[in-house]
């Protein structure tokens, strides 16, 4: 058997990625490469000087990090451009936000051939290959027109609309059935995996058998296979970092307040600012709260060279300006907003002590930070999860209070509701999430996907159409 290639835009190289949190995606892979070791390629996160398009390689625990840097203008096409002006809007159901230019398509097609001829040289004609992200749909064909034969799977981490939105992707009949190229395609719930396997049918003229699709010679498989965190790890790492001197300190800051708290990147499709106007809401209608708990929000800046992102970053500090401003007194300041980014031990620590966490994206594939909360809880004397109905997480969080983040309204309500639970309601509700959580894993998701990977085709269905959102 052949070693498993794991590729993704983003490679957490451990001794560069030792303080903040990383994105969702980094953390799943990590530790789904610490199941089954392997190598572990990508962009190095850094831009070439003088033309000099470096590549480093770094051993570390029995996983090979093998890193290329970007020139400047694949920077701007690839990663700015196409993926985070057309595909990342499109994707999250915000067509109103994508900016699309050939230019960057080009260059978004120019960097994935250039990461398949790199791979072309390291792979062996029995490697498992698994590719992540929107950021390298079309890697698969690139590497199938090298005469590869491996076997490839890919795995989305951010939704998938439905094929009408799809449809509005400048060139989609191009660039999304070359997905095909792969053997599995992976979402992250049965919604997404339903909704791309309709733009498979409907645009390409595909007929499935158990998701299974025939193209030409071959069969690509569609699945859903919803992300997990290392759980048990994740609670275990909670109740030691409540002890961290910093966490303490943040706790004895909040003067016996109740904490809530938000963890995102600084992303519009996180909804932010949409969150701080059903505090102020709460705030407005919950008067007898006022005074008695903090809101606290990090969001660590994302992507900020693009326009959309310096935007939000805008609104959302001057939103928190003006709630503190309107409801804060000298002793108490309603919301703390900032911009940092903390380590996985630290925001384990803050997750223990908060009583409620806000977690309420306008779309999201699939959100770690609402698992990683309830991860964190004290069983005996748990807090409470609010949770979008548009996060992919919501399929398995059923026992979180689940809310539209479009209803300022309801999401106050929400607030009010979660900070006044009994304790055996919120014991019921942690409890049953706990479980669902504990058997659907890290290792339970690497697992599946890459048992689903390996098997031969049209054997039987891995996939299980869940409810429609
Ligand atoms: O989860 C989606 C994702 O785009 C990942 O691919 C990425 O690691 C993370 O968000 C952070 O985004 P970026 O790499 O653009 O900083």
């Amino acid at each position: 058997m052949g070693q498993l290639i794991v590729v993704s835009n983003r490679v957490s190289v451990p001794e560069r990625s030792a303080g903040p949190r990383a994105g969702g995606l980094e953390v799943a892979v990590n530790a789904a490469l610490k199941e089954r070791p392997g190598t572990w390629f990508g962009w190095s996160g850094k831009i070439a000087t003088l033309g000099t398009i470096a590549t480093q390689t770094v051993i570390q625990n029995h996983i090979t990090f093998i890193t290329i840097d970007l020139s400047r203008e694949d920077h701007q096409e690839y990663y700015r451009g196409f993926a985070n002006r057309v595909l990342w809007p499109i994707f999250h159901y915000r067509i109103d936000l994508a900016e699309f230019s050939r230019r960057d398509l080009s260059g978004y097609l120019r960097v994935n051939d250039n990461f398949a001829r790199h791979l072309d040289k390291v792979l062996g004609p029995d490697d498992l290959v698994w590719v992540h992200d929107y950021h390298l749909m079309p890697l698969a064909k690139a590497l199938r027109e090298r005469g590869r034969k491996n076997r490839i799977g890919f795995f989305l981490h951010i939704p998938c609309p439905q094929p009408e939105m799809l449809t509005a992707l400048p060139h989609h009949e191009r660039l999304l059935p070359s997905l095909c190229d792969y053997d599995l395609i992976g979402f992250q719930t049965g919604n997404d995996a339903f909704n791309f396997s309709r733009y498979l049918t409907r645009e390409c003229g595909l007929h499935s058998r158990d998701f299974n699709f025939v193209v030409a010679d071959c069969t690509v498989s569609v699945g859903a296979f919803p992300v997990g965190i290392e759980t048990a790890a994740f609670g275990d790492l909670a109740r030691k970092s409540v002890r961290l001197p910093f966490v303490k300190r943040v706790i004895r800051s909040l003067d016996g307040r109740a904490l809530v708290i938000g963890v995102d990147r600084l992303d519009y499709s996180k909804g932010i600012a949409e969150r701080l106007s059903a505090f102020e809401r709460f705030l407005q209608k919950q008067v007898e709260w006022r005074g008695k708990v903090t809101y606290l929000q990090i969001a660590p800046k994302s992507r900020t060279e693009i326009p959309e992102y310096a935007d939000i970053e805008q609104e959302t500090g001057a939103a928190a300006g003006r709630i503190n401003g309107a409801f804060g007194e000298a002793d108490w300041t309603p919301i703390r907003y900032v911009n940092r980014a903390y380590s996985h031990a630290t925001l384990a620590g803050l997750y223990r002590a908060a009583r409620v966490a806000l977690v309420t994206p306008l779309r999201d594939g699939m959100n770690l930070v609402a698992k990683e909360f309830v991860a964190s809880q004290n069983p005996d004397d748990p807090g409470v999860l609010i949770l979008s109905r548009f996060a992919g997480a919501a399929q398995e969080c059923k026992a979180a209070l689940l809310v539209n983040p479009y209803d300022p309204d309801s999401v106050a309500a929400a607030l009010g509701q979660a900070l006044s639970m009994s304790l055996p309601e919120r014991r019921e509700r942690h409890a049953s999430m706990f479980q669902t959580l504990s058997r659907n894993d890290i290792r339970h998701w690497a697992h599946d996907y890459l048992t689903a990977l390996e098997r031969e085709p049209n054997t039987s269905s891995f996939f299980e159409a869940q409810p429609v959102q």
